[in-house]
């Protein structure tokens, strides 16, 4: 699998991140208030991102507590490193409130994985959130990185897992990719022909996308469907120890689920 968006193109990737996904802002808006609505510690939010990419789940709650701890793990040092320079520019190198240390690595480095998600050091609730990063890998992966995230939650403790997703339904798994598909060539196409000089290179980032999203994604079905053989993402969770998964944001592929220790 390539992740041409986190190396050769780590720098366009928050220009171009709304071109790719019609709702972004609005998933990432409602992971945050979930995020928000399940924490109950006064102020602070303890929080592991995998795939934390230049931090767009940090920046959705930076104004939501007093205190933020997070740890942001990513394979690509580029992505971590825009993050790493938002974070000066927003003037927070040294905050004592909204503090971000960095993990690079792999999540399906399992031994790392549980060593970053352990809870040496950590104070108040703990939680776990990925957002668009692991429908990129086969469910026997997933499993292993989703029973490192439950090994390490408390009962009722939650993993809030924003990504893209299939349907049980092939008609409908087919009308999903296309809408996302179109979303994306509208959009590259309107920005390819406002500005001729750079149109081979716009158009060669939209056929990488659309590749992508074709040929590279491994979706799971979520929701379930009378006689259904195959796995579902929540019996996934389940499999992995979430005692419960609600469904709270679907659009076509991208869906936001609550996993419950
Ligand atoms: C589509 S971006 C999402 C970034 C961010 N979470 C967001 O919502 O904008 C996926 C991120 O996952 C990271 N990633 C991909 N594979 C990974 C892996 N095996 N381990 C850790 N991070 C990975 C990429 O480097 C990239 O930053």
């Amino acid at each position: 699998m390539s992740f041409f968006y986190a190396k050769e193109s780590a720098h366009n990737y928050d220009s171009q991140v709304e071109m790719t996904s019609e709702h972004y802002v609005l998933a990432h808006q409602t992971l945050s208030k979930l995020i928000e609505l399940n924490f109950s510690g006064p102020g602070v939010c303890n929080l592991t991102d995998l795939g934390s990419g230049t931090g767009a789940v940090f920046f959705h709650l930076i104004n939501k507590y007093e205190q933020i701890n997070m740890k942001a793990f990513d394979i690509s040092s580029e992505m971590l490193g825009i993050f790493k320079q938002k974070i000066e520019e927003a003037g927070l190198e040294s905050s004592n409130t909204k503090k971000v240390s960095y993990v690079l690595g792999d999540v399906r480095n399992t031994p790392l994985l549980r060593k970053t998600l352990s809870r040496v050091g950590q104070l108040g609730v703990t939680s776990v959130t990925s957002a668009f990063m692991l429908h990129h890998f086969h469910p026997v992966v997933k499993m292993q990185i989703y029973k490192a995230i439950a090994d390490n939650l408390n009962k009722g403790e939650k993993f809030f897992l924003l990504d893209l997703f299939d349907y049980h339904d092939s008609e409908f798994s087919k009308f999903a990719l296309d809408v996302e598909l179109d979303w994306i060539r509208k959009n590259f196409n309107g920005v390819a022909s406002a500005n001729t000089q750079e149109k081979e290179s716009i158009l060669a980032e939209r056929d990488k996308w659309l590749n992508h999203l074709i040929s590279e994604n491994q979706l799971v079905p979520i929701g379930w469907q009378k006689g259904q053989s195959s796995i579902s993402e929540e019996e996934l969770l389940t499999n992995a120890g979430f005692s419960k998964v609600n469904c709270c944001f679907k659009y076509f592929q991208t869906a936001i689920l609550v996993g419950e220790k």
